[in-house]
């Protein structure tokens, strides 16, 4: 969702560019306006842009020195992308600015508790900077105003009145403080202090803080002070570079292969050791929960470890787990699958696992998700800022299957060597034809609709490659289980609809060629991904037949490099594309 930092610097630096820089590296968390405030001779002097940063940097000037300021680069929730609707908002007095992240649910209440007040937005954060009617450069008043807030914020604040300090509220969205010799930063993401310092501090729900170059003073709802400790930052191998590739979306897919051998040392070096025997004797099904493509990868998830581990499991969609009303018996463990480890919906259902064993799959240690369960698989995927999965859906995918015949092991006393799978996949998994994979993606480029089908874990393959697809290219599609076809859903075919079978296992090729063929005879242009040998007259994309349900990774890869291309083709940008963001921070 949104992202937020805030800088206080010992010197007077050009504060927006310093500002800009850093916003850059949020930007995969909203991209529809930014904006940034400074104080520049006792004043808030703010800039606002409609659109990517870049827009921003066009507007500021590198002349305005300064030494404190607040940015924010927005993904609407309430109220359209406009220069009007960006962050940050300025009090009454225009005493205050804040930039704010999150949702204010009782906005409409609290606007109208507001007489004779001025709003020029539509968005819910407005009122935040409208409540502060104190001019008192304090943090009891943002505390006041944070206690009447129903919903999320992580807000960072500056007063006209105190330019060294920040003024800093966290609930239920991530907010994190980082202090150095010369500077002090307050980012929604750790991602920024990286080159900066060592350890940082995570505020927690309803805590708050004032941040100066000298000190940090914490304090919870009451206002009373409390203490707080440091987390090491993690060295991470990020470079936040596109490798002289054109989009960061094909880098990652061509960081798969590092992915996957990150996996295969994670396990050798026991990452998977605090899931033991007398862990396994506890479990009596597994619950696994996600969004999007978490969700997906949770469906293999599931499938495998009831295949292998014969743990009964099942999956389910973040959002709708938490007011399905389930009985969860003990025994039940939690498995918790989200890349950034902040996606408030699934983050919401960790209540309903209160007393559960948890174990999180994500792709950031220092998140919420991470703190929060009993036990934290690191995916190790490296950062994604392309917005769209793709590496580290491969890598949540991957380490569910480990997990799964890990347990297998654990439950059945078996030594099954699943990492020489791994190993053996390695060494088919750059035998790509690109070149044909682009000649498919012109054929599906110009088609109406794409409906992917496939049978078992097929069907989940087909799940993420048709969200895969309407993500970054905007081609409707839709994802059906090979065999469902035919009740209703071959109404959607004709001439301009392209039909993708995914067809991997031995068992169920004919039948999911029969569907295939199905929606041949309607005058659907059939594209099919196979290990196996099909009909010439269908474009086939292929994948090599390594005979073990890793081929799942095999064919995400080819689909997600075929969503890319069809994107390309149709002239978008597949790194940023409409109406998503990375981190979605909000129900
Ligand atoms: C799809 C995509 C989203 C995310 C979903 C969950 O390309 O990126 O569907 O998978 O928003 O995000 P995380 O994994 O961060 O919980």
């Amino acid at each position: 969702m949104c992202g937020i930092v805030g800088i206080i610097t010992k010197k007077q630096v050009p504060i927006c560019s310093s500002l800009v820089q850093k916003l850059k590296l949020l930007e995969y968390r909203g991209y529809d306006s930014s904006g940034l405030a400074f104080l520049n001779k006792k004043n808030i002097k703010v800039c606002k842009s409609k659109g990517e940063i870049k827009n921003l940097e066009q507007k500021i000037s590198a002349k305005d020195m300064g030494n404190i300021g607040i940015a924010h680069t927005r993904w609407a929730t309430h109220g359209k992308p406009s220069v009007l609707n960006a962050h940050p908002f300025l009090s009454d007095d225009k005493n205050w600015a804040i930039v704010h992240n999150g949702i204010v649910e009782n906005y409409l209440e609290l606007k109208s508790s507001l007489a004779n007040v001025n709003f020029c937005s539509q968005t819910d954060s407005e009122v935040i900077a409208k409540l502060l009617q104190t001019n008192a450069p304090h943090i009891l008043a943002l505390i006041d105003v944070c206690n009447k807030i129903k919903g999320s914020f992580a807000i960072v604040a500056i007063n006209k009145l105190d330019n060294n300090t920040l003024f800093v509220a966290k609930r239920k969205s991530p907010i994190y403080v980082m202090q150095s010799s010369d500077e002090v930063i307050v980012a929604s993401d750790t991602i920024c202090f990286e080159n900066t310092g060592k350890d940082y501090y995570t505020l927690l729900d309803d805590e708050f803080c004032e941040v100066s170059l000298d000190k940090i003073i914490f304090y919870d709802k009451t206002g009373k002070v409390i203490k707080k400790s440091k987390t090491l930052l993690k060295k991470s191998q990020n470079k936040f570079s596109k490798d002289n590739l054109p989009h960061f979306m094909l880098k990652e897919i061509l960081e798969e292969k590092v992915a996957i051998k990150n996996i295969i040392d994670y396990c050798q070096n026991n990452g998977l050791k605090k899931i033991n025997k007398s862990l396994v004797r506890k479990i009596k099904q597994i619950i696994f929960i996600g969004c999007g493509s978490a969700y997906h990868a949770g469906l293999i998830g599931a499938k495998l470890i009831e295949r292998y581990a014969k743990i009964p499991s099942t999956c389910h969609i973040a959002s709708e787990f938490r007011y399905a009303e389930t009985d969860i018996k003990p025994g039940t463990v939690f498995v918790f699958i989200s890349q950034s480890g902040e996606t408030a919906d699934t983050l919401a259902n960790l209540e309903l696992a209160k007393g559960f064993i948890t174990i999180g799959v994500t792709n950031n240690m220092h998140s919420t998700l991470s703190r929060a369960v009993s036990i934290c698989l690191d995916i190790m995927a490296g950062k994604e800022i392309a917005v769209a999965s793709t590496k580290a859906y491969l890598a949540q995918v991957l380490m569910l299957y480990v997990l799964s015949r890990h347990l297998q092991n654990l439950k059945f006393n078996t030594k099954v060597d699943y990492l020489s799978h791994v190993l053996d996949l390695l060494n088919v998994f750059e035998d790509i034809d690109f070149k044909k994979l682009d000649d498919i993606a012109k054929f599906v480029a110009n088609k109406s609709e794409v409906i992917f089908i496939g049978r078992d874990l097929d069907y989940y393959l087909a799940l993420e490659a048709s969200l895969k697809l309407k993500e970054v290219s905007y081609i409707p599609s839709f994802a059906v289980p090979s065999g469902e076809l035919k009740h209703g859903y071959l109404a959607q075919v004709d001439n301009r609809t392209c039909v993708v079978g995914i067809t991997t296992q031995k068992n169920l090729h004919s039948k999911t060629l029969s569907n295939v063929s199905e929606a041949h005879s309607r005058g659907g242009n059939i594209v099919v991904c196979s290990p196996f040998d099909i009909e010439q007259k269908y474009l086939k994309i292929d994948v090599p037949n390594i005979d073990n349900d890793l081929i799942c990774l095999l064919v995400a890869q080819r689909l997600q490099y075929l969503a890319y291309r069809v994107s390309v083709i149709k002239g978008f940008n597949p790194d940023k594309p409409r109406n998503l963001a990375k981190s979605v921070t909000v129900e």
